[in-house]
């Protein structure tokens, strides 16, 4: 079958590397993840059972949203948000809101005083529906926000409030199901067998992102693509797998930090989105590969200095689209003043990716491996695509480093020094 993403490392010393003593872990861990019922891996079918009504549903109710609201405001942290985040930057215009969309707003991220109260001065002249997302349900961050939030929609819409609020939560368990239950808020369900950063393929993504005016039937097609691609078992069939086997072998050569590198700005919170979906499965038991991220070409005059030179830690995923949908070419100047006639009538987008292939190869001449996802075009069914292969791969890379894909244990320890500083106990009783 036809892949829709070439991974190719450039460095020619790594394409020695035998990749063939990965194979009997690899099969081991693919059937693990296609099979097991027990664990967090609902996302690795989900999108090979399509479920019509759902997609129905979201859509009437962003519909809904965007005929009667100037605003959608998002309430979530983490796995609860970032894709959508990411979906929504990616496809939609750098400047205004996509024609078949409304602004679609974040909140619930952060505890920032300045933030809560500039958003609620933004929503003033606004009429705005709330989509609150949390799967535990009791989440400070977002629940702090939602406190606000709700208040303020209660004094603007009064009665009619409730039909503004949607709530995305476990179908069984939390506060927020309950509040959403007693106050008759519509409600999507985040199926239990998906966790937070395997979700934006669910009501979690889907209903921002529908919002936002992204077609979410073609990022559903796509990952759909990718489900039915990425069940192959061997490494030479297997993108995803490749993947991580390439960076699982570089992590085991020293490199311990890995920069996803791209050209294209609209990809700066897809990188978010991966950072986090890699760095909360793999970066347990002191052991994974820091992700970080870079946009080029604003950090290659920041930090493509120390990547070019600096210490010897890193390797650079460079995620590239040939074909990006609105360019640019370069008009003619007869003046010439700024002596750049020699690229006249070449397009922006030629150069940047010309840009691309001169950074890389710089990159791989300087020492640093340098792996290169390319896909077609940059639109929502590669990305549905993109997704799906990053999940997969993001799997079975800590589970190469035996380490659980699906926790969080180590998230919990800033929560309960903070809730002993707030002095919890005191305020309960
Ligand atoms: O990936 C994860 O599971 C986490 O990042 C969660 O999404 C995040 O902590 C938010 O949790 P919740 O949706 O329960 O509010």
């Amino acid at each position: 079958a036809t892949q829709l993403l070439q991974t190719t490392i450039l460095n020619e010393q790594f394409l020695n590397i035998d990749y063939s003593k990965y194979e009997s872990s690899v099969k081991a861990i693919h059937h693990h993840l296609e099979e097991t019922k027990d664990e967090l891996t609902g996302w690795v079918n989900a999108p090979l059972e399509e479920n019509q009504d759902l997609i129905d549903s979201i859509q009437s109710i962003a519909n809904e949203i965007k005929e009667n609201g100037d605003v959608l405001v998002v309430i979530g942290v983490g796995g609860s948000y970032l894709g959508a985040k990411a979906i929504q930057d990616a496809l939609t215009p750098y400047f205004g809101n996509h024609p078949d969309g409304i602004e679609v707003i974040y909140a619930g991220q952060n505890m920032s005083g300045a933030y809560i109260h500039q958003l609620l001065n933004c929503l003033t002249n606004k009429q705005f529906y709330i989509n609150v997302i949390s799967k535990s349900g009791s989440t400070m961050e977002p629940a702090l926000a939602f406190r606000v939030l709700r208040q303020y929609m209660e004094e603007r819409y009064g009665e009619d409030a409730s039909e503004r609020i949607i709530v995305t939560t476990d179908s069984e368990t939390g506060l927020l199901r309950e509040m959403a239950v007693t106050q008759h808020y519509r409600q999507f369900v985040i199926p239990s067998n998906i966790g937070g950063r395997y979700s934006v393929l669910t009501p979690v993504g889907l209903l921002p992102i529908a919002v936002a005016g992204v077609d979410i039937a073609q990022l559903l097609d796509g990952a759909k693509e990718a489900a039915t691609l990425l069940k192959e078992e061997s490494l030479d069939s297997n993108e995803a797998y490749r993947y991580a086997v390439i960076r699982h072998a570089l992590y085991s050569l020293g490199y311990k930090v890995e920069l996803l590198a791209s050209f294209e700005p609209a990809l700066a919170n897809f990188h978010d989105w991966w950072k986090q979906l890699f760095g909360e499965s793999e970066g347990k038991d002191q052991k994974g590969l820091f992700p970080a991220t870079v946009n080029y070409s604003t950090d290659l005059h920041a930090i493509g200095q120390f990547i070019q030179e600096g210490s010897p830690i890193l390797f650079e995923t460079l995620l590239h689209f040939h074909e990006i949908t609105d360019d640019h070419h370069v008009p003619n100047d007869h003046r010439n003043e700024d002596k750049l006639n020699y690229l006249s009538n070449h397009s922006f987008n030629h150069i940047n990716a010309t840009s691309k292939q001169g950074t890389a190869l710089a990159h791989a001449e300087g020492g640093v491996p340098v792996i290169q996802l390319e896909l077609d075009k940059l639109d929502a069914y590669h990305l549905g695509y993109l997704i799906y292969f990053f999940m997969k791969a993001c799997a079975m890379s800590a589970y190469l480093l035996e380490v659980n894909p699906f926790d969080q244990p180590g998230v919990e320890a800033y929560k309960s020094k903070m809730l002993e500083l707030l002095n919890v106990d005191k305020v309960k009783k």
